[in-house]
Order: C-alpha cells, then structure tokens, then sequence
C-alpha cells in the first residue's frame, strides 16, 4: 500500500495525510521534510540558495526513494506532480489522490504561512488569489492524473478519503 496525496499548497495534505495514516496504522512521510532531512537544507534556503530548478531535481530524487517505501502515505509538494514524470511514477507506484478545496480556502491558509512557502512570500491575500488561479491553470492537468479526486471538501474528513481508497481497490 502506497498512497500519494497531491495538489496545491494549502490543500491540507500534511494534516489529512497524518490522519489517515493514524487510521489506517501506516507511516505519513512528509515529502518537502525528508528533502530538509536528505539535503541538510531548508526549502525556503534551496530555492534560495540554488534555485528552483535544483529544488526540482532534489524533490525527484527523494520522491523515487520514498516510492521505495512499503505502507506509507506520501505528503507531496504542490509543484512535485508538475514536473519531469513525476505524476506517471506515483500513478505507477500507488494511489494518488488529489485535494481540491476552493482557491478562497487556500488563499485563506496560505496568507498565514507564507513565509515557509518561497513562491508566494510576500504577496497580499488578493495577489495570492490570482496566484493561485493562474498556477492552477497551468498545474491542474497535472493533478487531474490522479486516481482520486475529491473537490471542495474544505474539512476533509480522513474516513472519506480511506472509503475511497477502499472503493477503488474493489473496483481494481
Ligand atoms: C511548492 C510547494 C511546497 C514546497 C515548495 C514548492 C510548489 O510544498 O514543495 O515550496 O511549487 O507548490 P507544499 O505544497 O507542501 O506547501
């Protein structure tokens, strides 16, 4: 079992990704932590320090060994499924599962934890708003890969995503 949660910054991946991890007595890895860990290297100080490309390739390498893993549910950064191909190894590797709550929920998170997040330090809340719009434009058919989707559920409940999971593994 090997499940993948996607979608944009703000989305709630860390906090439902740990839930359903505790229901489902399987580990949570933290994509953007283990790159911290693996490199000895904020992101915020990658991206920084060696730009967005660099952070790329790093966030590829780490996520090809977490996809090693057994039992696990992957927190993936809002960028990892939009790059190199990233979206067909996860597809291939396990269940992805895309969160899609409404752009004025992730604006609304977002405004509060800006300063861990480099691509969107320093914008206003309605700066943030066309931010967001435009990246997922530009993002979502990378996202719309995923095996799941659950849209607008702003207070995810973690027993609806694993009824989900469940659901597809019958249907497989
Ligand atoms: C990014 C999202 C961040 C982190 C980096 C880039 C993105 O992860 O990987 O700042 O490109 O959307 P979260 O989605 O966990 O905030």
């Amino acid at each position: 079992m090997r499940i993948y949660l996607i979608g944009y910054m703000g989305c709630g991946k860390s906090t439902i990704g740990r839930k359903i991890a505790a229901l489902m007595g399987i580990s949570f890895v933290d994509l953007d932590k283990y790159i911290e860990e693996r490199y000895f290297k904020s992101v915020p100080a990658i991206f920084a320090e060696e730009g967005e490309e660099r952070f790329r390739e790093k966030e590829r390498v780490a996520l090809h060994e977490v996809s090693e893993f057994e039992d696990v549910i992957v927190g993936t950064g809002g960028g990892a499924p939009c790059f190199f191909d990233n979206m067909e190894m996860m597809n291939k590797n396990g269940v992805t599962i895309y969160l899609a709550p409404d752009i004025q929920v992730l604006a609304s998170r977002l405004i509060k934890s800006k300063t861990e997040r480099p691509l969107i330090a320093g914008k206003s809340h309605d700066e943030l708003i066309l931010f967001i719009e435009s990246a997922l434009q530009r993002r979502s058919p990378f996202y719309e890969k995923a095996k799941i989707i659950i849209r607008g559920e702003n207070n995810l409940d973690p027993q609806l995503v694993i009824d989900k999971i469940k659901q597809l593994d019958i249907k497989n």
